[in-house]
């Protein structure tokens, strides 16, 4: 839905992250301009540069560059760890509700898809006991979002030690979608699971904390081992990640920049999430929501009686308006709601909101 519309609407609320750096902010200054110019178009590492690598590695607290590979967005780091695990007949036990795509993945591979809710009255969430009667010896992988979409909750302590408890007692693979990860609103930076466990995977990329979608750079943490099992499917795939992405991720990369970057993450969360939760509030019953701790979203229980795809569409259809259905979640009921956009284009794009609400009610459909 996201990729049909995104780009035929007024108003796009259906992403998740924050407005995007522009190649010119990225790049600091003439001499560094010119050298990125200069840049060979060659094929790059097909496992990232070492560079990058290293780069990537220091923003763990445990990682070696040997335990990083580079791919093309994080969502290519989630196919490929599934695609490596995932057999006919295996068994998954999948945080929901999550960014579907494992799920997805998973459900179309004939695996037996067992899913872990987030709870709203656990503020979103998971009860440590549903997990223990979930994972069992047959299970496969436990797959989560840390910090989540699309409910912005970030795993509390207890959740930590029950999940990599629980796959250590099973012997599961861990695989830890952490995309949010150092998108953290208000709260202290996310701790990565990497380092609990030898049969983690961990994904992540440059699309959503850093603001650079489009560099498509993402990666995978995991042994030497492991990651020796799941590159082949990268080279079957789409062999090595983007020689001038590789080069800017490096740049993103570079300690003092990185930080730079995260704080106007930070500085637009902030900002952006004030506006959407006076919009909120000053709906009074018709939202409910639980502060997304991390990532530009808001989850969303509305009161109306509509169905979430319906009203997803009446607001694409009337009022050129795109956010995601609590439908595409498994969980009606729910709207997503990005808050990454510049301040002006968020209140317009509320604003159009209001009207189709103020029409709804008028029409006596609520
Ligand atoms: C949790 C999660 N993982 C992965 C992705 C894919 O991101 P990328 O642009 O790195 O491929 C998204 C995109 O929305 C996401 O929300």
């Amino acid at each position: 839905m996201q990729c049909t519309y995104e780009r035929i609407v007024d108003y796009e609320f259906s992403e998740s992250g924050v407005h995007p750096l522009h190649l010119n902010e990225l790049l600091e200054g003439e001499e560094e301009t010119k050298e990125f110019l200069k840049a060979p178009l060659g094929y790059p590492h097909a496992d990232g540069t070492p560079e990058l690598r290293a780069r990537i590695a220091a923003t763990y607290r445990s990682a070696r560059p040997e335990e990083v590979f580079v791919t093309n967005g994080s969502s290519e780091a989630n196919f490929i760890a599934a695609w490596r695990l995932f057999e006919k007949g295996d068994e998954a036990v999948i945080m929901v509700p999550n960014y579907m795509q494992t799920w997805g993945l998973a459900k179309t591979w004939e695996v037996d898809v067992k899913e872990l809710p987030l709870k709203p009255d656990l503020g979103w969430q998971f009860d440590p006991e549903s997990l223990k009667k979930l994972v069992t010896k047959k299970t496969k992988a436990i797959q989560v979002c840390n910090p989540n979409n699309p409910t912005g909750a970030i795993m509390a302590e207890e959740q930590r030690k029950a999940l990599v408890d629980a796959a250590k007692d099973s012997g599961a693979w861990l695989l830890s979608d952490e995309v949010y990860l150092g998108a953290e609103r208000e709260a202290p930076r996310t701790e990565s699971l990497w380092g609990n466990y030898e049969k983690t995977l961990i994904t992540n990329g440059l699309s959503k904390a850093y603001g650079l979608p489009g560099l498509r750079t993402g990666w995978l943490v995991g042994s030497p081992d492991a990651l020796k099992e799941v590159k082949p499917h990268h080279d079957y795939l789409t062999l090595t990640p983007a020689m001038l992405s590789d080069r800017l991720a490096r740049l993103a990369l570079e300690p003092e920049r990185r930080e730079k970057i995260l704080a106007r993450t930070k500085a637009i969360l902030q900002k952006n999430y004030s506006i959407m939760k006076g919009w909120l509030d000053a709906h009074g019953s018709m939202f409910d929501h639980v502060p997304p701790a991390a990532g530009a979203i808001v989850y969303v229980k509305y009161s109306l009686k509509m169905n979430s795809t319906a009203l997803a569409e009446r607001l694409r259809k009337e009022k050129s308006v795109l956010v995601v259905p609590g439908d595409h979640f498994g969980m009606d009921g729910y709207l997503r709601i990005g808050t990454g956009p510049p301040k002006d284009y968020l209140h317009g794009g509320l604003d159009r909101i209001d009207e189709l609400l103020r029409e709804i009610k008028a029409e006596g459909s609520e």
